[in-house]
């Protein structure tokens, strides 16, 4: 397959992309419209009560983000035409059966016109409240997926999981479909229904009670932990990305379908130019903790592989799987990571972030430089309590043997930091899977996706998304880094 053809399967094609404020989905429209113009429409899912206001979410929101400059120089004075004529924004929402899309005339329409569906909606949060989670990452897809079996010339359905769908798993995590009901533990009885009325149940019995919506959220958190938990996965937001899979495989019939997993997805490497992100994700605001001087301990196995892909590259292999499988009706799921190919270990981040922040401090409101030093690193669980036994805990038994009798004195001192014990304790439960994580990522099928982009250098020149190619230190010092105190600013 030469580029020629890559580019030109694109022209006059109709996509619908689905999470299109997200991080991932801007980076794709912003690529297809730099590299293929004339492809016939992008319809835009944004949620918003109504079409006005969704042109004015994709205005705000993407087309005037900095992602779009090299885009709006090229075009020029020309760029308002071709976004108007390119693009259409559709309000909506995926949790909703026809996507929320009520005009029916418009439904009719796009029903007509899609080719290729790419979506990118999900919520991300780890402890997402379980009623919210399944209600977009999975009962979402499901309505992505009926939504695509109504249209008459769909070429390809393209869902964007994440590859830590996999859970704690160690070894060689190979790129393979979950089966329906498939736990990670062995444990069986998981039925995606049940869990539905289970998180309605638990939600009616909530209101019932009239509890406050804080107690409501923290409730309906803490059922998806559990849930999660208890099928073998560490947080809710990859156990209702797994079973958002399930659904898709189990319910596809023959229509094409493409699942990417992608690992942790960095800052762009090269187009539209280096380093563009957006928002502090889950790494990144380690990072910005320790630049401001604020994080001196963390929490890590230093030796463990921590796996990143740059978005660009990202949105490159799904334009490539698009183009390689559209039309054909077989179940492919995509690893786009490092892990295998081009490792970097937590022990290589803490030396990049110790070495960049030394050179380019952080200049704190007074306009003085803050010095970072040397990270204490537990590199175990058990060293992580014992450190919060010795801060906190005990700490917070002295004090309370004082309050008692101080005459209460010293409660809110005490509530503070029985307070910020259990929000650490919390976080680090959420992320330790990651911290301590054993697995890589197997890519034979990426692997043989990016042979297909070979043919005349089009992966080197234009859809790229070869990981060796990346030294991990001048993207991290050169790169990425800028990136994130620039975003901040
Ligand atoms: N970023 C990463 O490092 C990473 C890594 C692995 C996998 N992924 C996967 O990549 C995909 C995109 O992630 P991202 O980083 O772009 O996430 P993001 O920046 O949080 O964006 C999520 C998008 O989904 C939209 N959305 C959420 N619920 C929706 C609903 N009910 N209906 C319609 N749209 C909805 C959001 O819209 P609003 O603006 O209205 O909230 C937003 O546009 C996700 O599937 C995620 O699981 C991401």
């Amino acid at each position: 397959m030469d580029l020629g053809s890559i580019i030109q399967f694109l022209e006059d094609k109709t996509i619908l992309v689905t999470g299109s404020t997200g991080f991932v989905a801007k980076m794709l429209v912003e690529k297809i419209l730099r590299i293929q113009p004339n492809v016939k429409k992008l319809f835009l899912l944004l949620r918003d009560t109504d079409t006005k206001s969704a042109a004015q979410r994709l205005n705000d929101e993407v087309m005037e983000t900095e992602l779009f400059r090299v885009l709006r120089e090229k075009y020029g004075a020309n760029f308002s035409s071709l976004i108007s004529e390119k693009v259409l924004p559709i309000s909506g929402d995926i949790s909703c059966e026809h996507l929320g899309i009520k005009d029916f005339d418009l439904r009719k329409k796009m029903w007509r016109e899609i080719d290729i569906i790419v979506n990118s909606a999900a919520t991300t949060k780890f402890d997402e409240r379980y009623d919210v989670a399944l209600s977009i990452n999975v009962f979402g897809v499901l309505h992505t997926l009926n939504f695509a079996k109504n249209c008459a010339n769909i070429k390809m359905l393209l869902h964007v999981s994440t590859a830590f769908v996999c859970g704690e798993r160690a070894g060689l995590i190979l790129e393979k479909p979950f089966y329906m009901g498939e736990t990670l533990n062995g444990a069986t009885g998981l039925d995606i229904d049940t869990e539905k009325k289970l998180a309605e149940k638990r939600l009616n019995d909530h209101l019932v009670e009239e509890t406050t919506e804080k107690a409501i959220t923290l409730a309906m958190k803490d059922l998806g932990i559990q849930r999660a938990r208890l099928y073998g996965w560490p947080n809710t937001y990859v156990f209702t990305k797994a079973m958002g899979e399930m659904l898709l495989m189990h319910l596809k019939e023959n229509l094409p379908v493409v699942i990417i997993r992608p690992t942790v997805i960095s800052s762009t490497y090269k187009e539209p130019f280096p380093g563009w992100l957006e928002g502090l994700r889950t790494i990144d605001s380690f990072f910005v903790l320790y630049g401001k001087g604020k994080l001196t301990t963390t929490i890590y196995n230093p030796k463990s592989i921590i796996d990143i892909i740059p978005g660009d590259m990202m949105v490159n292999s799904i334009i490539m799987a698009i183009v390689v499988h559209a039309n054909e009706s077989s179940k492919i799921i995509y690893h786009v990571g490092s892990s295998v190919r081009n490792p970097i270990r937590h022990a290589n981040l803490e030396d990049f972030i110790s070495r960049y922040f030394t050179r380019n401090p952080w200049i704190d409101r007074n306009g003085k430089p803050i010095k970072v030093g040397k990270l204490i690193v537990l590199s175990t669980m058990t060293s992580f309590r014992l450190y919060m036994a010795i801060r906190y805990k005990i700490p917070l038994k002295v004090l309370q043997f004082l309050n008692i009798a101080l005459c209460k004195s010293l409660e809110s001192t005490c509530f503070n930091l029985n307070q910020k014990f259990n929000s650490m304790i919390r976080l680090v439960e959420l992320y330790k899977s990651y911290l301590f994580f054993e697995g890589i990522f197997d890519d034979t099928n990426t692997e043989r996706l990016r042979v297909a982009a070979k043919g005349n250098n089009i992966e080197a020149d234009v859809l790229y998304f070869d990981p060796m190619c990346i030294d991990w230190e001048d993207y991290f010092m050169n790169i990425h880094l800028p990136g994130i105190v620039k975003c901040l600013f």
